[in-house]
């Protein structure tokens, strides 16, 4: 098998301000081109306000920028949206899409994220396809039902290692400080894998921290984290990408 590079993520939310989010980014840049170490592939996912700036802020160090969103369209009427290419013209290489916090809060269907993961890849950068089961789901033993059929409705047909990331993140695991086992997260990643048309990498997501850090990446089938709350403290975001290296 081919050597499967991991990858960070960092994905902020709706959080920092403009002075607070170049500080965060400026932060994470020093630590990039100071370390001597080999370093894992790592994104930070600011808010749309701040892609701009972090983007010049994160030029020529090991950081790519990566976007939380985007339309499914390339252009149009879509009043509040940003497409695929606006976010490739800023420099983003990676695309979140299907968050579990979109799916619920804006009722993403897969047939929505898979467009939105098919026009990131038009536009040339990496889709991060998230899915995940919910706690009822997995208490009545259909989570691998629901996190095997999210997967085959919302991958793009186009889907190889290069352009598309697949991010399982247990909703009952986002924010709550609980993760599943570690021969759970085994036993989601393999049958996630099975289904995958080729060595896609597989990413981990929920409640990661500085501390499980080592012990999630330590998971057969686990590619690398997709970091929310703990990728707004540069200093447990970068022991996670160490964790990595
Ligand atoms: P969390 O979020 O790390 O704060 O649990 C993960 C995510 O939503 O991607």
């Amino acid at each position: 098998m081919t050597e499967r590079r991991r990858l960070i993520a960092g994905n902020w939310k709706m959080n920092g301000l403009m002075a607070d989010g170049l500080a965060r980014a400026k932060a994470l840049r020093t630590r990039a081109v100071r370390t001597r170490r080999a370093l894992p592939d790592i994104a930070i996912c600011p808010p749309a306000t701040l892609l701009a700036p972090v983007a010049k802020l994160l030029a020529g160090s090991p950081l790519a920028l990566g976007a939380q969103d985007c339309h499914a369209a390339d252009k149009g009427a879509h009043t509040g949206d940003i497409a695929a290419p606006m976010l490739a013209e800023l420099g983003c290489r990676y695309v979140i899409v299907g968050h579990s916090e979109r799916r619920t809060n804006h009722r993403e269907t897969d047939q929505q994220v898979k467009a939105k993961a098919e026009s990131v890849l038009r536009a040339g950068m990496t889709a991060i396809v998230c899915l995940g089961e919910r706690a009822e789901e997995r208490k009545a033993g259909r989570h691998l039902q629901v996190i095997g059929g999210q997967l085959d409705q919302s991958l793009p047909a186009e889907a190889t290692a290069e352009n598309t990331v697949i991010a399982y993140e247990p909703v009952w695991a986002i924010g709550t400080g609980l993760t599943p086992t570690p021969a759970d997260i085994e036993e989601a990643h393999r049958h996630l894998a099975g289904r995958l048309p080729g060595p896609i990498r597989i990413l981990y997501g929920g409640s990661a921290n500085a501390a499980n850090a080592k012990a999630l990446l330590g998971t057969p089938g686990v590619d690398g984290l997709l970091v929310g709350g703990a990728s707004l403290d540069p200093e447990a975001f970068w022991s996670m990408v160490l964790a990595a290296a």
